[in-house]
């Protein structure tokens, strides 16, 4: 078979299979574009079998997991995270710093953007040092807060993405009051200055520069990331398996 007869069999197949199943969408990723109390349309079913595993639109994932292979398979391409890890170690910044940098959009990257460090935080948190689940919960809000100890200012990027007047919720302000007095404050203010307003398509950062840092600052479950049993082991498993019907 030629490289052309091969992808177009592929492709056969995958149609195939895609005819057989029911694949439907959690609420939560259409609410807004449809009134979530209105009952989604449902696609015909009858002789199909609902989706519960691995969607095959994907890219399947190993059977055992890892960070590296969330960010190979679901994250990619991840190059604000890897241009900011990056510009933290050239920075000098501490491992916890860089590790913090490197996964700090992750819920943007793969999973859900509102309060996506908070939503970051708790996929990683059983995984690193808690000062570097806690940096990464609170640059969310200390992103919209400016501190000149440190050279850092409003980002110009959110005048022009949320307008001029924009003011965050009070319940970004309440945190930003929090971390500014927390022992470790400058671990979340120093993500954030090293977190890249916009990054340099022209830069191109491999992830394997990390695997190091990764291999001392994530404690990687032998079970597969997702297929363990730690309190965020469910959110890995909806990136591993966002359509399953259950
Ligand atoms: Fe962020
Ligand atoms: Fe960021």
């Amino acid at each position: 078979m030629t490289t052309l007869e091969r992808a177009e069999a592929a492709e056969h197949a995958l149609s195939q299979e895609l005819d057989r199943l029911v694949i439907v969408k959690s609420v939560i990723y259409s609410s807004g574009e449809s009134d979530p109390r209105v009952p989604m349309k449902r696609p015909p079913s009858a002789g199909k079998r609902f989706l519960m595993g691995h969607d095959p639109r994907l890219p399947r994932m190993p059977e055992r997991p890892t960070l590296i292979d969330f960010f190979r398979y679901r994250f990619a391409p991840a190059n604000h995270l890897l241009q900011s890890a990056r510009l933290a170690q050239k920075n000098g910044m501490s491992e916890k710093v860089v590790m913090a940098c490197l996964v700090h959009d992750i819920a943007i990257a793969g999973f859900i953007r509102g309060d996506h460090g908070y939503w970051a935080a708790q996929l990683v948190e059983p995984y690193v040092d808690p000062e570097v689940a806690w940096a990464i919960r609170y640059h969310q809000a200390l992103r919209f807060f400016p501190d000149e100890s440190v050279g850092y200012r409003y980002p110009e990027l959110y005048s022009t993405l949320f307008g001029p007047d924009y003011s965050p919720e009070p319940y970004i302000h309440r945190a930003h009051e929090y971390a500014r007095r927390h022992a470790w404050y400058m671990t979340a203010r120093l993500l954030t200055v090293n977190d890249l307003y916009a990054f340099d398509p022209g830069v191109q950062v491999e992830l394997d520069e990390f695997t190091d840092v990764i291999g001392r600052n994530f404690r990687q479950p032998d079970e597969g990331l997702g297929l363990d049993d730690s309190p965020s082991a469910h959110m890995w498993r909806t990136i591993m398996w966002p359509t399953r019907y259950l």
